[in-house]
């Protein structure tokens, strides 16, 4: 046994949105060995396992967690030329997602610039297929190792056997059964970036950009704009990113909403099946709950209103009613029913 395990460790400080109670035992994971002895220690304990990875995506509950928290702690990531002129990089699931992007983009390894600035660590990207800005993890992935806990062994996952979606794969489907501990990406040594959303492509005056770190550069300055880069100084920065998905309705639905809302320039993307993707911060704004918003010790980011923020001394009580207040405004308003993106432990 090498894991060290520790008792009633404090979790908030280890989240973004500093909320949350203790875990009841504690353990740093450095390897896929160690993923298997915490699997072990909880099994054999009749003790449930949660898994941490950056806290940016997570919400504890205010009792905290009555089992075993494993945290990633595994670092590394190698580099070797793959099929079509690609470089294969694999990344240990402990390593900052931000540093591994910014260290291929500066490669001139294209296929994650437009993913720059994303808090959290490169183990939860496969887990809701982290995308921004264009691009998502889906598109570069080739192969997840992970910790198969119902077969209890370790398991190689090809790019379809991860059934990406927007924001969803399979192992996030499979609800813990796997425990990614690396993830291997081909990107395109000297390619041109693709330039698709919109907002960059007005910043950058471009459909294509060969200097990747212009690319990174630029998505940084947007991601900050809207309080989505971590800064220390910022007021808004105790949240999760994004706490809600991005709705995806029928075109009919789509309709009906921007009927109802009056407003013919409505943001919304057409999806390969005919639906549409709506823009859930804009529907916060059009329900009437406003940036900047605050009750009590939580409130909305004052400067993208799909993001809640805790402004310190809080409950994660306080934030899910704000949650569930602003659902409702929606839902009200639009017939539309937002989902929570953050993952709950507890
Ligand atoms: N909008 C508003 N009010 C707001 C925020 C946005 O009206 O308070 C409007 C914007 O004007 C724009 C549209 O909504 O027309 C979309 O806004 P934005 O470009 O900021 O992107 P988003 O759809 O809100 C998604 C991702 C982000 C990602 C950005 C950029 C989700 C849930 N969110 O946000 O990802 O960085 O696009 O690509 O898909 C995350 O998932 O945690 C996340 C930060």
């Amino acid at each position: 046994m090498t894991l060290r395990i520790r008792e009633s460790e404090p979790l908030a400080s280890r989240t973004t949105l500093e909320l949350g109670g203790p875990a009841r035992f504690f353990a740093e994971v450095a390897s896929l060995a160690e993923i298997e002895e915490a699997v072990r220690f909880a099994r054999e304990r009749g003790l449930r396992l949660g898994i941490l990875g950056g806290g940016s995506n997570l919400l504890v509950a205010d009792e905290g967690f009555d089992g075993l928290v494993a945290a990633i702690s595994s670092r590394g990531r190698t580099s070797k030329p793959g099929p079509d002129g690609a470089v294969l990089v694999r990344a240990e699931a402990g390593e900052s997602w931000d540093e591994l992007v910014g260290w291929t983009v500066a490669q001139g390894w294209q296929g994650l610039e437009c993913l720059s600035g994303i808090p959290g660590l490169v183990g939860s990207t496969p887990v809701q297929n982290v995308g921004a800005y264009g691009q998502e993890v889906a598109d570069t992935i080739v192969e997840v190792e992970a910790y198969d806990r119902e077969r209890g062994e370790r398991r190689l996952l090809a790019r379809a056997e991860c059934g990406f979606g927007y924001r969803d794969s399979s192992l996030k489907r499979a609800g813990g059964r796997f425990v990614v501990s690396a993830v291997t990406f081909a990107l395109r040594p000297g390619a041109p970036a693709p330039i698709r959303y919109g907002e960059l492509q007005r910043t950058l005056g471009v459909a294509e950009e060969r200097d990747l770190a212009r690319v990174r550069e630029v998505v940084l300055q947007l991601r900050r704009g809207k309080s989505m880069v971590h800064d220390a100084s910022d007021p808004n920065r105790r949240s999760a990113g994004s706490f809600f998905t991005n709705p995806i309705v029928e075109a009919s639905v789509a309709d009906e909403v921007a009927r109802r809302s009056g407003e013919a320039s409505m943001p919304r993307w057409p999806q390969p099946d005919g639906r549409a993707k709506l823009a859930a911060g804009w529907l916060i704004e059009r329900a009437g709950i406003v940036k900047g918003l605050r009750e009590g010790h939580v409130g909305v980011s004052s400067a993208h209103a799909l993001a809640l923020v805790h402004h310190g001394g809080g409950t994660t009580r306080e934030l899910l009613a704000l949650a569930d207040r602003v659902v409702g405004a929606v839902e009200q308003r639009f017939g539309v029913r937002l989902e929570r993106e953050p993952v709950m432990l507890g």
